[in-house]
């Protein structure tokens, strides 16, 4: 059977079961690669959540009056899991994944797994599937958790029952672009309103930007950028990802004010300084640190500095040295499982 076939989940000694998995790491892009196990973990009225387990992959049960598919009552997170030279396996940051999963749920009206109860389920989806994590410097294994509202709803409510899951597919890069992407600054469609949802991840954050991405897309563009919705003049963010851009020697990163996920030094930031920009570049999970080469705002095309010598670069490089383990990680990000 598929559970006699992978026998012990949450094995991590020995080099056996190391890269196994039949997959052309050369080759990987950020589509799904589905794995082994998934960890699900159920909460019904009470609020708590208890007896999370591993389970093999696979399609999930819901009612077709389940909050999540109704009204979007749904969060996600994304984290990765990176393997060192060693064999072993990095996390990086996984309780800041949690404490975010924890403030969206406050807003969606939801309970939620403590910090602890979300490292720990990491911890193990990652474990159980190690196979699947690719070799350094080829990938990593993108980890997801999401939180939904399964429990039946007919009027507008929060659900009465929740499911915590998590799965994960060994990942790419993200960007199919080769080099250096080309954002288009959008400007008839917003990301999101100022006291809305933008600041957390719900998953109803996200299929509205399939429009403007698509279609920037279909005329040769990497991705979208959005403006503040009610000034139009300041940046955002990009559908998947945050924005920086480096003038001299300062980087600055639109404010979070409850319109875009969090970055770090973080002001008001307008797009003209973006076309004076020396250097213009996006971070997230899935997205690392990629360098933008170009912005299109209304009828100007505007170039930046990208390759080995940018800011972008060694921003990147040392990211991912702490992150696969061959940079010494000073602040404490990583966590070896
Ligand atoms: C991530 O970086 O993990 C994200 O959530 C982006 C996602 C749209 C792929």
């Amino acid at each position: 059977s598929f559970v006699e076939e992978i026998s012990d989940p949450l094995s991590s000694s020995g080099d056996e079961d190391d890269c196994v998995a039949d997959v052309d790491w050369d080759n990987l892009g950020f589509g799904l690669v589905t794995t082994d196990y998934m960890y699900v973990m159920k909460c019904r009225e009470d609020g708590n959540f208890t007896k999370g387990e591993l389970n093999p992959y696979g399609n999930i049960e819901l009612s077709p009056s389940a909050g999540v598919l109704n009204y979007g009552q749904g969060l996600f997170e994304g984290t990765k899991a990176f393997r060192k030279e060693d064999g072993g396996l990095l996390l990086f940051r996984p309780d800041q994944n949690a404490m975010r999963m924890v403030m969206g749920a406050e807003r969606m009206c939801m309970p939620c797994p403590s910090i602890d109860q979300f490292v720990d389920s990491v911890k193990q989806t990652a474990l159980a599937n190690k196979r699947w994590v690719p070799p350094p410097g080829k990938g990593t294994l993108y980890i997801r958790p999401l939180l939904l509202g399964t429990g039946p709803v007919l009027g507008l409510a929060p659900a009465p029952e929740y499911t915590f899951l998590v799965y994960a597919s060994p990942v790419g890069n993200y960007f199919k672009t080769a080099g250096a992407l080309n954002l288009y600054v959008e400007e008839e469609y917003d990301r999101s309103a100022r006291l809305g949802t933008g600041g957390v991840k719900t998953i109803s954050n996200y299929a509205p930007v399939l429009k403007a991405m698509s279609r920037a897309k279909s005329r040769g563009f990497s991705d979208v950028l959005y403006l503040d919705s009610v000034e139009k003049k300041n940046l955002e963010e990009v559908s998947s990802c945050n924005i920086f851009i480096v003038k001299g020697n300062v980087i600055s990163t639109p404010a979070a004010r409850g319109t875009i996920l969090a970055g770090v030094e973080e002001r008001v930031v307008p797009v003209d300084e973006l076309l004076s920009a020396d250097e213009v570049f996006c971070t997230g999970t899935a997205v690392v640190v990629a360098p933008v080469g170009s912005v299109t705002y209304q009828d100007r095309r505007v170039q930046y500095k990208t390759g080995v010598q940018s800011v972008t670069w060694e921003l990147y490089s040392t990211l991912v040295g702490i992150q696969r383990g061959v940079i010494e990680d000073k602040k404490g990000w990583t966590v070896e499982i």
